[in-house]
């Protein structure tokens, strides 16, 4: 076990790499400021037992084959989407990733993003600073109001019900979407299963937790905005894959929503430039697991499943075949 290497693709906390130090004789972790290079990526990754790499890094059959001894590809994600697990189980690769430990950060950050846009914080900040504040204003940054309104959860796996479920603290009313009950939102924040278009025709909040899978791929476009109401205001936390971007701008420019708070983009790190023009928008880059505790627990997570599969182990956070083939189903959101 001891002469085991690894390869990590980027720095990550110092508590994951001491992890992965007990056991293995070779930590190779890749400093670059960025994601690694495709071409630094399989070269670094010969001669490698272990793979612990971000949602960032695609890794697909062409990097698998770089190192035939490749025993586990470890995601430092709760999103797989950048693994072709298939191609992993064919090489008899064992895939994890680290669910559970991230759901309450990225709650968090979905909550920040409804009310950035709702009370249009960011507005504010940059007026504010810029010196323009010359008193109160009866009609100045008038936003929208969160208590009383309806929240729409398209995933109701485990981060959309921690959304779902703090939206009691403002007496909301709970919708979701999802091809599984949930009877924890239903419980607890009396949430109601409908149907899609039912919750984008009466949400005032469309809140998007869902995995990206050939079935979510760009699930909102043209006519899921157009059935939105004028006032929604429309959240990314998940995957930017899910969303069509100029479908986005398109209904945000012509007024067929009201704002949007993004965390994540179709085609990462690049961001459709409309957006960046648009005052209703709040943007993110990336950080809904990115809290200080969440980021550790995540590195730890990760590495653990790592040793584990490099031990003869079965990991923890083990991404079965069976979520594989559910992943391709609204079901699997159960997941994230
Ligand atoms: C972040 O997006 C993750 O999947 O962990």
């Amino acid at each position: 076990m001891r002469n085991r290497s690894v390869l990590v693709t980027r720095r990550i906390p110092e508590e994951g790499i001491e992890v992965l130090k007990t056991c293995c004789r070779t930590v190779d972790v890749y400093e670059g400021k960025r994601a690694i290079p495709r071409r630094t990526l399989l070269a670094r990754i010969k001669g490698k037992d272990g793979l612990l790499c971000l949602l960032t890094d695609r890794i697909d059959g062409t990097v698998m084959d770089a190192s035939p001894k490749l025993k586990v590809i470890s995601n430092f994600a709760v999103g797989y989407d950048n693994i072709d697990v298939d191609a992993a189980l064919q090489r008899g690769i064992a895939v994890t990733n680290t669910p559970g430990v991230l759901t309450e950060a990225t709650a968090e950050l979905t909550w920040a993003l409804l009310f950035s846009v709702a009370r249009r914080v960011v507005e504010c900040d940059k007026y504010t600073r810029s010196g323009k504040f010359l008193g109160w204003d009866p009609l100045g940054f008038v936003g929208a109001d969160i208590h009383g309104r309806t929240l729409g959860i398209v995933g109701a796996g485990r981060i959309g019900t921690a959304v779902g479920l703090k939206a009691a603290g403002f007496q909301m009313k709970v919708l979701y979407y999802d091809s599984l009950a949930n009877g924890e939102l239903e419980e607890r924040v009396s949430a109601k299963k409908v149907k899609l278009k039912t919750l984008l025709k009466e949400s005032d909040f469309v809140s998007v937790h869902l995995p990206l899978s050939e079935q979510t791929s760009r699930l909102f476009s043209v006519e899921e905005f157009d059935l939105m109401k004028p006032t929604a205001i429309f959240i990314n936390t998940s995957r930017g894959k899910v969303v069509d971007e100029k479908a986005l701008v398109r209904a945000l420019k012509s007024k067929s929503i009201s704002g949007a708070g993004l965390d994540v983009y179709e085609q990462e790190p690049e961001i459709e430039s409309e957006l960046l023009k648009l005052r209703n928008v709040v943007l993110c880059p990336h950080v809904g697991s990115a809290t200080t505790d969440t980021r550790k627990k995540m590195a730890v997570m990760a590495c653990r499943n790592l040793v584990a599969a490099l031990s003869g182990e079965r990991p923890a956070n083990l991404v079965s075949p069976v979520e594989s083939k559910r992943g391709k189903l609204l079901q699997a959101t159960s997941r994230r």
